[in-house]
């Protein structure tokens, strides 16, 4: 087992924020993550997992230790009379595994393509995008317990997805009086995820941009290949690219409202972009929040709101001049300041803050 010391995480988070890791593990295995949990000099050092670090802000150095998962591998593990079973390695690159899927003949996640980070973060955040969420195509994942080295699987509903959300964002918490709350946060490390791929493949469509797309162009994507270009097509419009501007996707969660919250703000803000949700509740887009106090374009030293997306803050800096963590927070802060102010709505920051 290799420790480096003072390891430069700029190329490994997405904004591009300069930081080091004071010490850093490479896992490219079980086998690897074992060795570390074994080692008593490692066993009660705080430990911070790394994947594709496209939804972190680093506010500083990263004192504890950084496991950085780089365990590889995408195959068909199994075939069942409705869906095929594909297994990749948490190290692997998300949108790559999409593009293997559909090259394999898998396909099904070609709505999810283009969303940067490892295939390890995507049950974390129950990534989703274009009428798709992971969920709809998770089997099971193997993870390992940082504290015992155990390894296990888990099945969905164990994994309790939610919209942005699972059981590995949340802490165990015994609440006295109350109900004790399960959480893996901070406690597992996903080494696997396995994916269940419908044999009978239906298309996803009817999600706003694509419906647009469908009316501009006149043609109806019939194959996964062809939703999978538009969705590259889409995103690339209205998304920056992380090797060019750095950023971590939707800074923000669409926030949910009830729907008397929401008839009161529709009766001060008539065009309100909202989707009523199967629970009854109602889903707000927060880019339009922002947009709407009038930060699209708007900047803290070199942290920027996108032009095209409120939702996503950007690293305007570049390379050479590149935003800090600190800056990146002081817009945050001050984006959801005067959201509330103006719609009585806390927005709550998606990325992870180091
Ligand atoms: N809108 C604005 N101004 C903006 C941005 C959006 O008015 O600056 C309005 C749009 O007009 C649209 C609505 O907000 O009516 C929704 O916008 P969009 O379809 O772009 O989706 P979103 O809600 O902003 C979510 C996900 C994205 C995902 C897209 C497509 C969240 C937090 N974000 O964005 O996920 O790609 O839907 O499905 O749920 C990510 O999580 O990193 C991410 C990019």
């Amino acid at each position: 087992m290799l420790v480096e010391k003072n390891v430069p995480l700029q190329p490994y988070n997405s904004f591009g924020i300069v930081a080091k890791a004071l010490s850093l593990v490479r896992i490219g295995s079980e086998a690897d993550l074992a060795a570390v949990l074994a080692d008593p000099a490692q066993q009660a050092v705080p430990k911070f997992i790394l994947g594709g670090g496209s939804n972190i802000v680093l506010t500083g150095d990263v004192k504890p230790l950084v496991l950085k998962v780089e365990i590889m591998g995408k195959r068909l593990v199994r075939e069942t009379a409705k869906a095929f079973i594909v297994e990749a390695g948490a190290g692997e690159n998300w949108h790559e595994l999409v593009a293997w899927t559909l090259a394999n003949g898998f396909p099904g996640m070609e709505n999810l393509a283009m969303i940067p980070g490892s295939v390890g973060a995507s049950p974390v955040q129950n990534i989703g995008a274009y009428g798709v969420e992971l969920q709809d195509r998770f089997e099971s994942l193997d993870a390992m317990d940082l504290q015992t080295g155990q390894t296990f699987t888990l099945d969905a509903a164990q994994c309790a997805f939610g919209y942005r959300d699972s059981v590995f964002k949340h802490a165990s918490s015994a609440v006295a009086g109350g109900t004790a709350t399960f959480g893996l946060a901070g406690r597992a490390l996903i080494t696997r995820v396995r994916f269940a791929l419908p044999k009978a493949w239906k298309p996803v469509l009817g999600y706003a941009d694509l419906d647009r797309k469908i009316a501009q162009t006149g043609e109806v994507p019939t194959t996964p290949q062809q939703i999978f270009d538009w969705i590259c097509e889409i995103r690339r419009a209205k998304l920056p690219d992380p090797a060019v501007i750095g950023n971590a996707g939707s800074f923000f969660k669409n926030p949910t409202v009830s729907r008397e919250q929401c008839d009161d703000i529709i009766q001060r803000e008539p065009k309100i972009v909202h989707y009523p949700m199967a629970d009854g509740s109602i889903k707000l887009a927060a880019g339009w929040l922002i947009e709407a106090c009038g930060w699209k374009g708007k900047s803290v030293g070199n942290a920027a709101v996108y032009e095209c997306q409120a939702l996503v803050l950007i690293n305007k800096g570049g390379s050479q001049n590149p935003v800090t963590g600190g800056e990146v927070m002081t817009l945050a802060k001050a984006i959801q300041t005067s959201v509330y102010e103006r719609f009585g709505i806390l927005l709550e920051h998606e990325p992870v803050v180091v």
